[in-house]
């Protein structure tokens, strides 16, 4: 009698019959002896198939079994530590399900482009199965400590009748003959629903139709978006910082083992701890054309280029080893290797092309401008922890910020920057209540009045001081595992320009 179980329950059944059902990712014939890796949607677990009586059925099968071939196998689990999973599966029976035809991605070296086309089976590599379980994890958190926190899931709208965050990347959709667009934010419903239910908050895909093909920016993601009444623009940093705490405390409880495959330096995660920084944008400015800001540069330059240098070397080694090691599996491995270091080497090369501008611009910073990309590397590079910068000048902020009382030129918003260069991860502020105001934002942004008619309501009927903030998952999932690229984040991108599959 055999059990049908999954990998992951097999500490359960050690000297026992169990079956598993999987997928084989690859098999090694040894002698009499055939190691099929068996990956089954819980883990990764070493079946071991020995040529014998009990084994000649399918001793052959097992052997010629094609990459990503869907199995039945019946064995005795065997603890083993240096096995992968810690079990090995002593295989007494294997049944062939679907025996795959050429699987593309192969244990040779593949490039971004062509694995991007092939999402949908990269999806099962490991470094992409880890990643979207680290996903799911911090989706679940999200939800968890807002749901243990007295807020309330209110789900907006995703047809939305006019712009919530700015009018420069709407994607227009035809409603009935209308023009209509994707919802940009939830926000300003979050906001009528927090004046009845007090704590609440949105959870779903937001559109942007970002016309640049940058690292961080996809044109379909998922933001959280709590609004709390009764709140200054402190509470809401106060509930930014919290919630990300919370966030990287569940994330490094349950998925050490991933990060650490990852390679993620946890280290520099288990640092971030309250209080995070929270600097204002104008002293933000005076650090940007300060000293500071430049030696950073300048010794990122020298990094960098440092590092090329390095890479120049190995990526001859490895070339050398991966024309001429004995094994197939080791020039395989070496190219790899390669291919990984020929990647890194060229985006260090166009980092270090971009250096002397980014000198420049922070340089030459002026208060008024909006933060860009690098500025806010800068900023992040320059502290362990987070940072909220806080009071940007309400001319490159949406029209719904509270401008602040005490300095007319400023809103009372927040971006909260990452460390380690990665930058905005959540924006946020107080929101402004007075109606006069708002309609006076309203019309400088050139916006029309009359969509955002019931938003003014809000201002109408028993108005009161709230805010609240926007934290973008797929950022927060590359923060977290140490990604450069959004593109990994989310189980199929949408980028300009990209959406196959
Ligand atoms: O700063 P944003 O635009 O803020 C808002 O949408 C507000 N309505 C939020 C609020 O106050 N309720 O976006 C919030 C976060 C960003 O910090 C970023 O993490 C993420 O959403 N984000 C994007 N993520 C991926 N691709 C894009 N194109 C993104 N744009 C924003
Ligand atoms: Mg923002």
């Amino acid at each position: 009698m055999s059990t049908i179980t999954t990998i992951s329950q097999l500490a359960d059944y050690v000297g026992q019959s169990v079956t598993l059902h999987g997928w084989v990712l690859r098999n090694t014939p040894k002698g009499k002896l055939v190691f099929v890796t068996l990956r089954d949607g819980t883990g990764y677990c070493q079946c071991v198939v020995e040529r014998g009586e009990g084994t000649e059925a399918f001793f052959d099968e097992a052997k010629h079994l094609p990459q990503e071939s869907s199995i039945e196998v019946t064995g005795t689990v065997a603890a083993d530590e240096r096995a992968i999973g810690g079990h090995e599966l002593r295989v007494g029976s294997l049944k062939t399900i679907q025996a795959a035809v050429e699987y593309p991605i192969t244990p040779k070296p593949h490039g971004i482009e062509f694995l991007m086309k092939q999402r949908h089976l990269w999806f099962r590599s490991q470094r992409q199965y880890v990643i979207l379980r680290i996903r799911a994890t911090i989706v679940d958190a999200i939800r968890r400590y807002f749901n243990d926190n007295g807020f309330i899931l209110i789900d907006t709208p995703i047809f939305a009748p006019a712009a919530g965050e700015g009018t420069s990347t709407l994607f227009e959709v035809e409603y009935f003959g209308e023009p209509v667009y994707l919802a940009q934010t939830g926000q300003l419903y979050v906001e009528t629903a927090c004046m009845a239910h007090r704590k609440v908050y949105c959870f779903g895909p937001t559109f942007r139709a970002e016309k640049s093909k940058t690292r961080r920016h996809l044109t379909e993601f998922w933001m959280v978006e709590p609004e709390i009444a009764f709140a200054s623009l402190d509470d809401v940093i106060d509930l930014a910082e919290d919630m990300t705490c919370s966030l990287i405390e569940r994330v490094l409880k349950d998925h050490r083992a991933d990060l650490e495959f990852l390679g993620r330096d946890i280290a520099k995660l288990e640092r971030i701890q309250k209080p995070f920084h929270r600097i204002s944008y104008s002293e933000v400015a005076d650090i940007l054309r300060g000293p500071q800001a430049r030696e950073l540069l300048e010794k990122e330059l020298a990094d960098k280029t440092a590092e090329v240098e390095e890479l120049n070397k190995k990526i001859e080694e490895l070339t050398e080893t991966a024309k001429t090691a004995r094994k197939k599996w080791q020039q395989e491995k070496a190219a790899q290797e390669e291919q990984a270091a020929r990647e890194r080497r060229n985006e260090l090369e166009e980092e270090i092309t971009n250096i002397p501008r980014h000198m420049e611009l922070s340089a030459n910073f002026e208060w008024g401008s909006d933060l860009g990309g690098s500025d806010e590397t800068i900023i992040s590079r320059l502290h362990e922890r987070p940072v909220f910068v806080h009071r940007y000048p309400k001319e490159v902020k949406a029209f719904y910020m509270r401008v602040d009382r005490r300095d007319g030129r400023v809103v009372e918003n927040f971006d909260m920057l990452a460390p380690e260069g990665v930058g905005e991860i959540i924006g946020g502020s107080a929101r402004e209540e007075d109606y006069d105001i708002l309609i006076s934002r309203i019309r400088e942004e050139g916006l029309p009045q009359e969509p955002y008619e019931w938003y003014l309501d809000l201002r109408r009927y028993g108005s009161v001081p709230h805010g609240g903030f926007g934290l973008g998952v797929e950022r927060t999932v590359a923060w977290l595992c140490g990604l450069k690229h959004l593109r990994e984040t989310i189980p199929f991108p949408r980028m300009m320009g990209k959406i196959y599959p």
